[in-house]
Protein backbone atom coordinates (compact mmCIF):
# COMPACT_ATOMS: atom_id res chain seq x y z
CA UNK A 1 0.00 0.00 0.00
CA UNK A 2 1.59 3.35 -1.00
CA UNK A 3 0.90 6.49 1.27
CA UNK A 4 1.44 10.24 -0.05
CA UNK A 5 0.64 13.21 1.69
CA UNK A 6 1.58 16.02 -1.03
CA UNK A 7 -0.93 16.97 -3.44
CA UNK A 8 1.81 17.02 -6.39
CA UNK A 9 2.20 13.63 -5.85
CA UNK A 10 -1.36 12.40 -5.20
CA UNK A 11 -2.34 13.79 -8.61
CA UNK A 12 0.62 12.32 -10.43
CA UNK A 13 -0.54 8.96 -9.37
CA UNK A 14 -4.41 9.24 -10.28
CA UNK A 15 -3.05 10.90 -13.48
CA UNK A 16 -1.35 7.71 -14.18
CA UNK A 17 -4.04 5.47 -12.93
CA UNK A 18 -6.52 6.90 -15.10
CA UNK A 19 -3.80 6.49 -17.98
CA UNK A 20 -3.98 3.08 -17.68
CA UNK A 21 -7.29 2.61 -17.87
CA UNK A 22 -8.12 1.71 -13.86
CA UNK A 23 -11.04 3.33 -12.43
CA UNK A 24 -10.45 4.72 -9.00
CA UNK A 25 -12.62 4.54 -5.87
CA UNK A 26 -12.27 7.13 -3.27
CA UNK A 27 -13.54 6.65 0.77
CA UNK A 28 -12.75 10.04 2.43
CA UNK A 29 -12.08 9.71 6.44
CA UNK A 30 -11.10 11.97 8.80
CA UNK A 31 -9.12 8.26 10.27
CA UNK A 32 -9.07 6.34 13.71
CA UNK A 33 -11.16 3.99 11.19
CA UNK A 34 -13.05 1.01 12.20
CA UNK A 35 -15.67 -1.37 10.48
CA UNK A 36 -17.93 0.89 9.45
CA UNK A 37 -14.99 3.19 7.36
CA UNK A 38 -13.99 -0.65 6.08
CA UNK A 39 -17.23 -1.08 4.70
CA UNK A 40 -17.02 1.60 2.54
CA UNK A 41 -13.32 0.40 1.63
CA UNK A 42 -15.13 -2.67 0.61
CA UNK A 43 -17.68 -1.53 -1.60
CA UNK A 44 -15.04 0.53 -3.28
CA UNK A 45 -13.35 -2.22 -4.22
CA UNK A 46 -16.21 -3.46 -5.23
CA UNK A 47 -16.39 -0.43 -7.70
CA UNK A 48 -13.26 0.24 -8.92
CA UNK A 49 -9.83 -0.74 -9.92
CA UNK A 50 -8.16 0.88 -7.48
CA UNK A 51 -9.29 2.21 -3.69
CA UNK A 52 -7.35 5.67 -2.61
CA UNK A 53 -8.96 6.15 1.22
CA UNK A 54 -7.78 9.50 2.15
CA UNK A 55 -7.40 10.36 6.50
CA UNK A 56 -7.51 14.57 7.51
CA UNK A 57 -8.95 15.40 10.64
CA UNK A 58 -10.56 18.74 8.68
CA UNK A 59 -10.51 21.51 11.07
CA UNK A 60 -12.67 23.44 8.41
CA UNK A 61 -16.02 21.00 9.78
CA UNK A 62 -15.32 21.73 13.43
CA UNK A 63 -17.17 24.40 15.38
CA UNK A 64 -15.09 26.39 17.87
CA UNK A 65 -16.47 24.81 20.27
CA UNK A 66 -16.16 21.15 19.05
CA UNK A 67 -13.01 18.33 19.07
CA UNK A 68 -10.94 19.29 16.79
CA UNK A 69 -7.64 19.02 19.20
CA UNK A 70 -9.21 15.58 21.42
CA UNK A 71 -10.74 14.16 18.01
CA UNK A 72 -9.06 10.81 18.20
CA UNK A 73 -6.51 9.48 15.95
CA UNK A 74 -4.34 6.21 15.30
CA UNK A 75 -2.71 6.29 12.00
CA UNK A 76 -0.19 3.30 12.67
CA UNK A 77 -3.47 1.25 13.42
CA UNK A 78 -5.16 2.74 10.28
CA UNK A 79 -2.08 1.89 8.18
CA UNK A 80 -2.46 -1.69 9.12
CA UNK A 81 -6.59 -1.67 8.98
CA UNK A 82 -5.87 -0.01 5.01
CA UNK A 83 -2.95 -2.38 4.16
CA UNK A 84 -4.74 -5.32 5.14
CA UNK A 85 -8.59 -4.22 3.31
CA UNK A 86 -7.07 -4.24 0.03
CA UNK A 87 -6.26 -0.17 -0.08
CA UNK A 88 -4.22 0.82 -2.90
CA UNK A 89 -3.11 4.29 -1.82
CA UNK A 90 -3.62 6.47 1.50
CA UNK A 91 -3.96 9.80 1.75
CA UNK A 92 -2.60 11.40 4.52
CA UNK A 93 -1.76 15.30 3.87
CA UNK A 94 -0.98 17.49 6.44
CA UNK A 95 -3.81 20.81 7.08
CA UNK A 96 -1.04 23.12 5.69
CA UNK A 97 -1.02 21.24 2.65
CA UNK A 98 -5.00 21.18 2.38
CA UNK A 99 -4.83 24.61 3.67
CA UNK A 100 -2.10 27.00 2.64
CA UNK A 101 -2.02 30.55 4.00
CA UNK A 102 -4.67 32.73 2.15
CA UNK A 103 -6.83 29.61 1.26
CA UNK A 104 -10.34 31.31 1.64
CA UNK A 105 -12.74 30.05 -0.75
CA UNK A 106 -15.29 27.56 0.79
CA UNK A 107 -18.16 25.74 -1.35
CA UNK A 108 -21.63 27.01 0.03
CA UNK A 109 -24.17 24.33 1.07
CA UNK A 110 -27.62 24.94 -0.03
CA UNK A 111 -31.05 24.71 1.95
CA UNK A 112 -30.76 20.92 2.65
CA UNK A 113 -27.97 22.69 5.06
CA UNK A 114 -30.13 24.65 7.45
CA UNK A 115 -31.52 21.69 9.17
CA UNK A 116 -31.10 19.15 11.86
CA UNK A 117 -26.95 19.05 12.01
CA UNK A 118 -26.07 21.92 10.20
CA UNK A 119 -28.62 23.86 12.90
CA UNK A 120 -26.55 22.38 15.35
CA UNK A 121 -23.44 23.07 13.70
CA UNK A 122 -22.69 26.58 11.86
CA UNK A 123 -20.65 26.10 9.59
CA UNK A 124 -19.86 22.17 9.52
CA UNK A 125 -21.23 21.74 6.19
CA UNK A 126 -19.52 24.46 4.28
CA UNK A 127 -16.13 22.38 6.00
CA UNK A 128 -17.25 19.59 4.53
CA UNK A 129 -18.06 19.91 1.13
CA UNK A 130 -15.00 21.99 0.76
CA UNK A 131 -12.67 19.32 1.82
CA UNK A 132 -14.94 16.80 -0.58
CA UNK A 133 -14.91 18.91 -3.49
CA UNK A 134 -10.91 19.59 -3.15
CA UNK A 135 -10.52 15.67 -2.39
CA UNK A 136 -12.81 14.85 -5.47
CA UNK A 137 -10.88 17.61 -7.66
CA UNK A 138 -7.36 15.91 -6.51
CA UNK A 139 -8.54 12.17 -6.50
CA UNK A 140 -10.82 12.83 -9.52
CA UNK A 141 -12.28 9.14 -8.10
CA UNK A 142 -14.63 7.72 -10.81
CA UNK A 143 -16.82 6.29 -7.76
CA UNK A 144 -16.87 7.72 -3.57
CA UNK A 145 -18.66 5.81 -0.64
CA UNK A 146 -20.01 7.13 1.98
CA UNK A 147 -21.92 6.00 5.38
CA UNK A 148 -25.53 6.42 5.28
CA UNK A 149 -24.48 7.01 9.14
CA UNK A 150 -23.98 10.26 8.26
CA UNK A 151 -27.22 10.93 6.16
CA UNK A 152 -27.36 14.86 5.86
CA UNK A 153 -23.94 14.60 4.94
CA UNK A 154 -24.27 12.37 2.08
CA UNK A 155 -27.29 13.96 0.99
CA UNK A 156 -25.40 17.45 0.56
CA UNK A 157 -22.77 15.90 -1.30
CA UNK A 158 -25.07 13.81 -3.99
CA UNK A 159 -26.69 17.30 -3.88
CA UNK A 160 -23.29 19.21 -4.83
CA UNK A 161 -22.30 16.63 -7.34
CA UNK A 162 -25.65 16.74 -9.12
CA UNK A 163 -25.43 20.35 -8.84
CA UNK A 164 -21.92 21.00 -9.86
CA UNK A 165 -22.18 18.32 -12.74
CA UNK A 166 -19.66 16.42 -11.39
CA UNK A 167 -18.52 12.98 -13.31
CA UNK A 168 -18.81 10.81 -10.93
CA UNK A 169 -21.00 8.09 -8.51
CA UNK A 170 -21.72 8.86 -5.08
CA UNK A 171 -22.52 4.96 -3.25
CA UNK A 172 -24.46 5.37 0.25
CA UNK A 173 -23.30 1.99 2.53
CA UNK A 174 -25.63 1.04 5.12
CA UNK A 175 -24.39 1.79 8.51
CA UNK A 176 -22.53 -0.57 10.33
CA UNK A 177 -23.29 -1.34 13.76
CA UNK A 178 -22.10 -2.92 17.30
CA UNK A 179 -23.94 -6.33 18.11
CA UNK A 180 -26.19 -4.23 20.25
CA UNK A 181 -27.08 -2.13 17.80
CA UNK A 182 -25.10 1.23 18.54
CA UNK A 183 -23.99 2.81 15.15
CA UNK A 184 -20.00 2.44 14.70
CA UNK A 185 -18.42 5.89 15.32
CA UNK A 186 -14.94 7.66 15.73
CA UNK A 187 -16.66 9.84 18.09
CA UNK A 188 -17.87 6.49 20.67
CA UNK A 189 -13.83 5.96 21.88
CA UNK A 190 -15.52 9.20 23.80
CA UNK A 191 -17.92 7.01 26.06
CA UNK A 192 -16.99 5.44 29.24
CA UNK A 193 -18.25 2.03 29.95
CA UNK A 194 -21.46 3.64 31.65
CA UNK A 195 -22.30 6.15 28.11
CA UNK A 196 -20.99 3.51 26.18
CA UNK A 197 -24.19 1.43 27.71
CA UNK A 198 -26.87 4.01 27.50
CA UNK A 199 -25.33 4.95 23.95
CA UNK A 200 -28.00 1.89 22.35
CA UNK A 201 -31.13 3.97 23.48
CA UNK A 202 -30.47 5.88 20.03
CA UNK A 203 -30.99 2.46 17.97
CA UNK A 204 -33.47 1.27 20.37
CA UNK A 205 -35.70 4.18 19.68
CA UNK A 206 -35.25 4.16 16.02
CA UNK A 207 -36.30 0.47 16.23
CA UNK A 208 -39.34 1.39 18.23
CA UNK A 209 -40.28 3.45 15.37
CA UNK A 210 -39.52 1.22 13.06
CA UNK A 211 -41.77 -1.49 15.03
CA UNK A 212 -44.63 0.58 15.62
CA UNK A 213 -44.59 1.89 11.86
CA UNK A 214 -45.16 -1.49 11.13
CA UNK A 215 -47.86 -1.65 13.46
CA UNK A 216 -50.10 0.39 11.25
CA UNK A 217 -48.49 4.31 13.44
CA UNK A 218 -48.24 6.51 10.03
CA UNK A 219 -48.37 10.18 12.06
CA UNK A 220 -44.80 11.79 13.01
CA UNK A 221 -46.24 12.76 16.41
CA UNK A 222 -47.38 8.99 17.17
CA UNK A 223 -43.63 7.67 16.43
CA UNK A 224 -41.94 10.26 17.70
CA UNK A 225 -43.93 10.06 20.86
CA UNK A 226 -42.57 6.30 21.19
CA UNK A 227 -39.20 7.11 20.34
CA UNK A 228 -39.30 9.64 23.36
CA UNK A 229 -40.57 6.84 25.48
CA UNK A 230 -37.78 4.83 24.50
CA UNK A 231 -34.95 7.58 25.10
CA UNK A 232 -36.57 8.52 28.29
CA UNK A 233 -35.23 5.25 29.82
CA UNK A 234 -32.09 6.79 29.91
CA UNK A 235 -32.44 10.20 31.52
CA UNK A 236 -28.60 10.94 31.14
CA UNK A 237 -29.65 10.89 27.33
CA UNK A 238 -30.49 14.10 25.90
CA UNK A 239 -31.92 13.90 22.97
CA UNK A 240 -31.22 17.26 20.45
CA UNK A 241 -33.65 16.39 17.72
CA UNK A 242 -35.78 13.58 15.96
CA UNK A 243 -36.46 13.82 12.05
CA UNK A 244 -38.54 12.11 10.18
CA UNK A 245 -37.67 13.21 6.89
CA UNK A 246 -37.78 12.54 3.31
CA UNK A 247 -34.83 11.26 1.47
CA UNK A 248 -34.33 13.87 -0.82
CA UNK A 249 -33.94 17.04 0.84
CA UNK A 250 -34.50 15.98 4.44
CA UNK A 251 -37.44 18.17 4.62
CA UNK A 252 -39.92 17.13 7.71
CA UNK A 253 -43.02 15.07 6.07
CA UNK A 254 -46.69 14.97 7.00
CA UNK A 255 -46.92 11.46 6.87
CA UNK A 256 -44.04 8.35 6.94
CA UNK A 257 -44.06 6.01 4.49
CA UNK A 258 -41.11 3.40 3.73
CA UNK A 259 -38.73 6.21 2.27
CA UNK A 260 -38.98 8.29 5.21
CA UNK A 261 -35.46 8.85 7.03
CA UNK A 262 -35.75 8.90 10.57
CA UNK A 263 -32.68 10.84 12.01
CA UNK A 264 -31.80 11.20 15.98
CA UNK A 265 -29.13 13.16 17.65
CA UNK A 266 -28.21 13.02 21.24
CA UNK A 267 -26.08 13.88 24.01
CA UNK A 268 -24.16 11.11 26.13
CA UNK A 269 -22.65 12.76 28.55
CA UNK A 270 -20.45 14.74 26.68
CA UNK A 271 -20.46 13.33 23.58
CA UNK A 272 -22.88 14.01 20.77
CA UNK A 273 -24.15 11.26 18.85
CA UNK A 274 -26.70 10.45 15.78
CA UNK A 275 -28.07 7.63 13.88
CA UNK A 276 -30.84 7.21 11.58
CA UNK A 277 -32.60 4.58 9.65
CA UNK A 278 -34.74 4.46 6.61
CA UNK A 279 -37.92 3.64 7.72
CA UNK A 280 -38.87 0.28 5.23
CA UNK A 281 -35.25 -0.85 6.33
CA UNK A 282 -35.36 -0.52 9.89
CA UNK A 283 -31.96 -1.34 11.80
CA UNK A 284 -31.19 -3.72 9.48
P1 LIG B 1 -15.64 10.11 9.25
O1 LIG B 1 -16.49 10.45 10.40
O2 LIG B 1 -14.27 9.54 9.49
O3 LIG B 1 -16.45 9.13 8.33
C1 LIG B 1 -15.93 8.73 7.09
C2 LIG B 1 -17.00 7.97 6.34
O4 LIG B 1 -17.35 6.80 7.07
C3 LIG B 1 -18.29 8.79 6.15
O5 LIG B 1 -18.81 8.55 4.84
C4 LIG B 1 -19.20 8.20 7.21
O6 LIG B 1 -20.59 8.32 6.90
C5 LIG B 1 -18.76 6.74 7.18
N1 LIG B 1 -19.15 6.04 8.40
C6 LIG B 1 -18.93 6.44 9.69
N2 LIG B 1 -19.48 5.56 10.54
C7 LIG B 1 -20.07 4.60 9.80
C8 LIG B 1 -20.81 3.42 10.10
N3 LIG B 1 -21.05 3.03 11.36
N4 LIG B 1 -21.27 2.66 9.08
C9 LIG B 1 -21.04 3.03 7.78
N5 LIG B 1 -20.33 4.14 7.44
C10 LIG B 1 -19.86 4.91 8.42
O7 LIG B 1 -17.55 11.78 7.68
C11 LIG B 1 -16.41 12.17 7.78
O8 LIG B 1 -15.39 11.44 8.34
C12 LIG B 1 -15.97 13.53 7.24
O9 LIG B 1 -17.03 14.43 7.36
C13 LIG B 1 -15.45 13.48 5.79
C14 LIG B 1 -16.54 13.03 4.81
C15 LIG B 1 -14.23 12.56 5.68
C16 LIG B 1 -15.01 14.91 5.36
O10 LIG B 1 -14.02 15.40 6.20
Amino acid sequence: MLELSSISDLRSWTRAEHAAGRRIGLVPTMGFLHDGHLALVDEARRRADSVVLSIFVNPLQFGPAEDLTRYPRDLPRDRALTSSRGVDLIFVPETSAMYPPGSEVRVMPGSIAARWEGAARPGHFSGVLTVVAKLFHLVEPDVACFGQKDIQQLTLIKRMVHDLDWPLEIVMVKTVRENDGLALSSRNAYLDPADRQRAVVLSRALQAAHEAWRAGATRPPDLEARMRQELQREPAVAAEYIAMVDPERLAPVETVDALTIIAVAARVGGTRLIDNIALGEGIG
